[in-house]
């Protein structure tokens, strides 16, 4: 089976080999390695492919699956757990399979969350810049104790529920918000209604998926909710944010910190190099001049443990679509059509 592995940086490259040589050598994939992002212009690069394994920022619109269905490919394994970049009602009627690795260490994201928010709180970021420049002046590194805070965690699905139980760690009060809450969170805090969870936490945490209905679910009026000064760590989808509103509470103090690792309009800049160019998207530019803003490149999972996951449970996925046997992580599932 012929795969064509889009976005693929070398680290997705040397795990997937690896994960090859321990054990699944004698599986016929033949992985095909394309550093561009899936999109209109680049499908053609699939030709005489079974299946396309992509990442978070590839774009799987209607048009480009039915350019994919053209061409034969028959199947997409996702190397995330997130599948908002997939249009899947237009994937079922095409007669695709779609799998993805619906859970890659929750706990790597979790703790980048909290480094974002540790990070943001005690201006380390300012700090490491200062004492290396032989200023050891305190001013403006002022941060406050996290014991005793309310940390409000949206969605308590695997990822915000290791991340309650990290602040709940470091004696903080966690109020979560969640339509369909993890029973698990009962023993670490308490389920409240989003906006008495807004009104009250010192920093709120996104965990939730991005899907219609949390589109910009923190906009203008929700940041007008929140406790003046209070932090926001969004280490999940960055539509689900308003950036122009965010910036907007910036301005005015509303808001008193934002920890991001995801953002609304990352696809044309994530996982890519661009120090040597200029950066059209004034609205990053903007994010960029505030002191109290700290963005990652979309980097919450990218450990040694959660690479490894996504190796294996993606072999596993095409094992399955090869063999016609069921898959656990299918999202459309294509039982009866064994690949060879
Ligand atoms: P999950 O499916 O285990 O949990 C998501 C939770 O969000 C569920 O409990 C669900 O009921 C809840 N939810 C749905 N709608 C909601 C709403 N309107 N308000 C509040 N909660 C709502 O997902 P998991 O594994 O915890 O991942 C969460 C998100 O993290 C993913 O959707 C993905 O976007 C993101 N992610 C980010 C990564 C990174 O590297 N930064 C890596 C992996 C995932």
């Amino acid at each position: 089976m012929k795969v064509t592995v889009y976005s693929a940086q070398p680290y997705d490259e040397r795990f997937f080999e690896e994960t090859r040589l321990e054990g699944l050598a004698d599986v016929p994939f033949e992985l095909i390695y394309q550093r561009v992002a899936l999109s209109r212009q680049t499908t053609a690069l699939a030709e005489g492919s079974d299946a396309v394994c992509v990442f978070v920022n590839d774009v799987l619109d209607e048009s480009v699956l039915e350019a994919l269905a053209d061409m034969g490919v028959k199947a997409i394994v996702l190397r995330c757990a997130g599948f908002n970049n997939v249009d899947l009602a237009a994937a079922e009627r095409l007669g695709f399979f779609v799998a993805r690795v619906p859970a890659y260490s929750p706990e790597a994201v979790a703790e980048h969350a909290l480094a974002l928010a540790l990070t943001l709180n005690r201006h380390t970021h300012r700090a490491f810049n200062r004492v290396r420049e032989g200023n050891f002046a305190l001013e403006g590194l002022l941060g406050m104790t996290m014991q005793g805070k309310t940390v409000g965690i949206i969605g308590t699905g695997r990822i915000g529920l290791a991340t309650a139980r990290i602040f709940r760690g470091l004696g903080c009060r966690v109020l979560g918000s969640d339509p369909f809450p993890a029973p698990a969170f009962k023993d670490i805090g308490e389920i409240v209604a989003l906006e008495t969870l807004l009104s009250q936490a010192d920093i709120v945490s996104l965990h939730c998926p991005l899907l219609e209905a949390t589109h910009h679910l923190i906009d203008e009026a929700s940041l007008e909710r929140m406790k003046p000064g209070a932090m926001l760590i969004n280490t999940s989808r960055g539509a689900l944010i308003d950036t122009r509103a965010v910036i907007e509470a910036l301005k005015s103090r509303q808001l008193g910190a934002l920890g991001i690792d995801v953002y609304e309009q990352e696809s044309g800049l994530f996982f890519q190099d661009h120090s040597s160019e200029i950066i059209d998207d004034d609205i990053f530019m903007r994010l960029m001049t505030f002191p109290n803003v700290l963005v990652t490149g979309h980097q919450g999972f990218f450990t040694v443990e959660a690479l490894r996951e996504i190796a294996q449970v993606t072999f596993q996925n095409l094992l399955c679509l090869m063999r016609g046997e069921h898959c656990d992580n299918a999202l459309i599932a294509r039982e009866a059509r064994a690949l060879s």
